[in-house]
């Protein structure tokens, strides 16, 4: 099948290079040629662990290819929009005007009979809104189809959860909308993966669904947490007991300095915007809530530090290791560990980061933040190193020669993701979101 791919951010991109692995024919078409330019050359322009084999391999057999040209979509018998649709300005809605200009772009190309197939996370309501624009618009008229098949993919996993998806949703308005589907999908299908189908809506409401329970459930989490350190218990031990209830199951159940990224906040704030407007008002108070708690981590991290510096931070050194929303990936949109860090330097405190993969876009977003290639450079002389990003190197960090290099042993672990019983007794102040009184 021959497939176009409009947008090659990491839904994009990855869904090109997997649907290129399953043999159909690919062109990815984005407008900013920075992005372009590494693909055209089978290298990803992030940080995603086996995406570049895929791409490269790809590329070479000449299955995939990458435009800044949208003329090189027309032809496609299956158009996927995979465009960004970020948090608008000045309102907790999504701004959804690239899935609309992608469409604009895309609908004088439609001479023939196509399906497009919207995989952006979208208000509900976005995709029947879309098919009456293009088939007002396009030469195809009525032979242009709409379906939504939303994606889960989670940044630094995006490779597998394409391949594999624990399952595929077709959101569609005619049976033979759905077949198309279940071609393009032939492969996983054949491998197992089962299909929901659903209307337009449903499927739109998947998507924004799946992360608002998410979100909501890191929250509680975090709710939980507060209580164990206000109440001397430990959440580690808490979440193991929860975990192990078949009903609630082991995953996301991670406290801490909250999550971020460019999905789960957005799309929490976006879901609250959109059932207002359904006057669902009332009930979505609830995930207004599920926001302030989340925000709130940061903030007691920042008060945290503070307090274990007596209070003042003027002049003072901290070392943040982490930048990135979360371990993996070089993603540092709505970063908890970045916020705490800028949050912390604009207070006037000495601040130094050291992230694995996402220092340089730390440098780009906050130019003016102290950024250290290694774990050892960034705790050089701190009073306290908070640990902020899950990476797997933090955990195995050896807090007897850390002992050498910092001022002050003293440590705040927002992740869990340290040994509390190794770092005391190596003589480290250990302190950690959710474990115990200060
Ligand atoms: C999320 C969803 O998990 C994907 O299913 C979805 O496709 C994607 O958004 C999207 O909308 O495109 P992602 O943003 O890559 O994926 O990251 P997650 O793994 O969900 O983590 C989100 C945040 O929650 C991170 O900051 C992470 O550190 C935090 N988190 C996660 C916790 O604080 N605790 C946990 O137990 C799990």
């Amino acid at each position: 099948m021959l497939v176009s791919v409009i947008g090659t951010g990491y839904l994009g991109a990855t869904h090109a290079a997997c649907l290129a692995a399953c043999g159909h024919d690919v062109v990815g078409v984005d407008s900013d040629p920075g992005r372009i330019e590494p693909l055209e050359h089978g290298r990803a322009p992030f940080h995603e662990p086996h995406l570049d084999e895929l791409l490269d391999r790809g590329v070479r057999a000449g299955h995939l290819r990458f435009s800044t040209d949208v003329h090189d979509a027309a032809g496609a018998e299956v158009h996927f929009l995979c465009v960004g649709t970020p948090q608008r300005t000045g309102s907790r809605a999504a701004d959804i005007s690239a899935v609309h200009a992608a469409a604009a772009a895309l609908a004088p190309l439609l001479t023939r009979p196509c399906l497009v197939v919207g995989k952006s996370t979208v208000p509900v309501g976005t995709a029947r809104e879309l098919a009456t624009r293009l088939r007002r618009d396009a030469p195809a008229g009525e032979d242009v189809h709409v379906a939504w098949n939303p994606e889960f993919l989670r940044e630094g996993h995006a490779v597998e959860d394409s391949l594999r998806p624990d399952r595929l949703v077709f959101g569609v308005e005619a049976d033979e909308d759905d077949q198309v589907l279940r071609d393009v999908y032939v492969e996983m299908i054949n491998g197992g993966v089962p299909v929901v189908r659903t209307d337009l809506a449903t499927a739109e409401l998947a998507k924004v669904s799946a992360n608002v329970m998410l979100a909501a459930r890191i929250s509680l989490v975090n709710l939980l947490a507060e209580v164990c350190e206000a109440a001397a218990a430990d959440i580690g031990d808490l979440t193991t007991v929860l975990g192990l209830d078949e009903r609630i199951g082991p995953h996301f159940l991670s406290p801490g300095v909250g999550y971020g990224g460019g999905c789960l906040p957005k799309d929490t704030r976006a879901f609250v915007a959109r059932a207002e407007e359904l006057g669902v008002a009332g009930p979505a108070a609830l995930l207004r809530d599920v926001d302030a708690i989340n925000m709130r981590q940061r903030a007691r991290t920042i008060d945290w530090t503070v307090a274990l510096l007596d209070g003042r931070v003027q002049g003072r050194r901290i070392a943040v290791l982490g930048a990135a929303f979360k371990a993996d990936s070089d993603d540092v949109r709505d970063s908890p560990a970045l916020d705490v860090a800028a949050t912390l330097q604009a207070r006037g405190a000495d601040v130094v980061v050291h992230d694995p993969k996402a220092a340089a876009n730390a440098a780009r977003a906050k130019p003016g933040l102290r950024i250290a290639d290694g774990v050892e450079a960034a705790c050089q002389g701190a009073e306290v190193v908070l640990v902020l990003t899950d990476w797997e190197e933090f955990r195995g960090i050896d807090p007897v020669s850390l002992l050498d290099v910092v001022a002050r042993p003293q440590v705040l672990d927002g992740r869990l993701t340290l040994d509390p019983h190794k770092w005391r007794a190596a003589g480290w102040d250990f302190h950690a979101l959710g474990r115990g009184a200060r």
